[in-house]
């Protein structure tokens, strides 16, 4: 992390120093090994205190800003429901159309004012460096929730939390990214995050919609093997993960690429049926066409325990950047 802790009320008394407490969450860069073993950890034993208990006071007297620009199901109600289940509130700003936004406020004004009701803001933004904007006015943490094309650092945790919690491990695997390398931020993310491991690589996209080449040079640099292909079918027999996207419409200006590309990998029982038996199929959701609604009945298909594991990350975030994990 490495900043100075921003304020986030008076210090509670047993509050630990973590690494993350008053820290923004903007990057994955900002995690390493032991940053993730101690998130995952927790995240751990925030999925025991849920299944056992379904809720404790941990954040009590705490609120969070929930401040989201684009649309959202799982991420927004995640960090509500995170927020909740430990006991805190929610200043729930998901429409943001019928806030001041539409007014004219500026990012930096809508967070000034954020603060000062929340301790701590969750932003999801359709530019790239809006997080990192949003942190350097605001006083109070706080935690990307997407930006743009850019990252979407909470997202990559969850899915990294995921591949360990299903296979036990991260190290020795590899990992297939298919369908909007371009634009989909969770595989950028995951990929700078997956660079700590011992991961091979395997990107596949129709050439429009490559992994940009400054998280290819990531993967270059830290001297992980990749391959760079178009093929779904050569690669899946290989692959402990299939991390499957959803071409995003929002991101094109010329609908008939998108038209073009939209439908080009639909992983099915056909294709499952050559792949491992011990893998996992991923996928962040929303899904559109990109993986038929068959597999969700293959044991392998882990995208909704994915997703109920966003839930459990984001407690473990909300009480680590809150001095209370
Ligand atoms: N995975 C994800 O970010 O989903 P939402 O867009 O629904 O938050």
């Amino acid at each position: 992390m490495g900043q100075p802790a921003k304020t986030i009320g008076r210090v509670p008394a047993d509050h630990f120093d973590n690494g993350f407490y008053g820290q923004d969450i903007l990057s994955v860069s900002q995690f390493d090994r032991d940053k993730l073993d101690y998130i995952f950890n927790v995240a751990h034993e925030m999925r025991v205190l849920v299944e056992r208990f379904g809720s404790a006071d941990l954040l009590q007297g705490k609120i969070l800003a929930n401040l989201f620009y684009e649309p959202s199901t799982r991420t927004s109600s995640s960090f509500m429901a995170a927020m909740m289940r430990l006991g805190g509130q929610v200043i729930p700003m998901n429409n943001v159309q019928y806030s001041s936004v539409t007014k004219g406020e500026s990012l930096p004004d809508t967070v000034r004012t954020l603060e000062s009701y929340a301790d701590i803001i969750v932003l999801r933004h359709p530019e790239m460096g809006a997080a990192a904007t949003a942190a350097h006015y605001a006083a109070k943490p706080v935690i990307n929730a997407g930006d743009g094309v850019g990252e979407h650092p909470t997202q990559a945790l969850l899915d990294q939390f995921t591949i360990l919690e299903e296979l036990g491990r991260v190290d020795d695997l590899k990992v297939t990214m298919v369908g909007d390398l371009k634009y989909g931020r969770t595989v950028h993310s995951l990929t700078k995050l997956l660079v700590n491991y011992d991961v091979e690589f395997v990107f596949v996209s129709p050439d429009i919609l490559r992994m940009p080449k400054d998280v290819l040079d990531v993967v270059r640099e830290t001297g992980h093997q990749f391959t760079v292909t178009d093929d779904v079918h050569d690669v899946v027999t290989e692959s402990d993960v299939l991390y499957v996207t959803r071409v995003q419409k929002e991101r094109f200006t010329d609908l008939v690429e998108y038209q073009r590309v939209r439908d080009h990998y639909i992983i099915d029982e056909a294709l499952m049926a050559t792949a491992k038996e011990k893998m996992i199929v991923m996928h962040p959701l929303p899904r559109v066409n990109e993986i038929s609604y068959a597999v969700d009945e293959d044991p392998r298909a882990a995208y909704f325990r994915q997703m109920r594991n966003g839930m459990y990350i984001r407690m473990a975030l909300l009480a680590a950047v809150l001095g209370k994990a």
